[in-house]
């Protein structure tokens, strides 16, 4: 099976974890892309999705999926989402679309985070994939070099000749060279250094279920 097709294959179980007559949260990416192209089939059965991204808002909308502000929402049930990197405790680094603030949010206000991602995803110990974290512009030296002590090398993410700008006009540091053996203690420390938005670990919003796309079809990592 192609990486595209085992996408496909988590987008699709992950309709299982949606609750009719509820508001679902919804990730960014290409796999939630599968997801959001497949909850299409159950959109007259649920009021509508929070989204974590305006690329997802838009395809969601384009679907006929309402979208609900996270404001106005108070709880989720349940909030389904990809990652660059997940490890066997459900630790992962996100952030590769750039939408990793507003994922920790919607994560954040889910009882229940579901991650679909194909077998690539799986590792022992997070770091390979370059480290997001979305930042203030103007720490953007500082941080570099708070990084380099952590023997990491931070660039700030390109788009078209300038730095990419987040959905909320910010900048994405992406961090090489990091082994992240305490996911929970990484992610507390970065997330006290000033002109920090959000550190791509999301330790302390793990994920509950992982759905991991194999060629020998799905598996439901708890
Ligand atoms: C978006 O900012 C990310 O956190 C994605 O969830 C992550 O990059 C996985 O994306 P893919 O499903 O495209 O690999």
């Amino acid at each position: 099976m192609t990486q595209d097709e085992l996408k496909a294959l988590v987008g699709q179980a992950a309709l299982q974890y949606v609750t009719p007559g509820e508001i679902v949260g919804v990730g960014t990416g290409s796999t939630v892309n599968k997801f959001i192209d497949a909850l299409a089939s159950m959109k007259d059965q649920i009021p509508g999705a929070v989204s974590s991204s305006e690329a997802s808002t838009a395809r969601l909308k384009a679907l006929g999926i309402p979208v609900f502000e996270a404001n106005d929402v108070a709880e989720l049930s349940v909030y389904i989402d990809g990652a660059d990197e997940i490890d066997a405790q459900g630790y992962m680094v996100k952030g590769g679309g750039a939408a990793l603030t507003r994922e920790k949010i919607v994560a954040a206000q889910s009882r229940r985070f579901v991650c679909i991602a194909d077998e690539s995803k799986l590792v022992k110990t997070l770091g390979a994939f370059p480290l997001p974290v979305e930042i203030i512009p103007m720490a953007t030296a500082r941080l570099v070099r708070q990084f380099e002590a952590l023997g990491g090398r931070a660039q700030v993410r390109q788009k078209d000749g300038a730095p990419l700008v987040t959905d909320n006009g910010q900048h994405i540091l992406d961090v090489t060279g990091l082994q992240i053996g305490d996911p929970l203690a990484f992610e507390s420390r970065v997330n006290q250094w000033p002109g920090v938005v959000t550190v791509g670990v999301f330790a302390h919003q793990k994920a509950s279920v992982c759905l991991l796309g194999t060629s020998g079809g799905v598996k439901t990592l708890t």
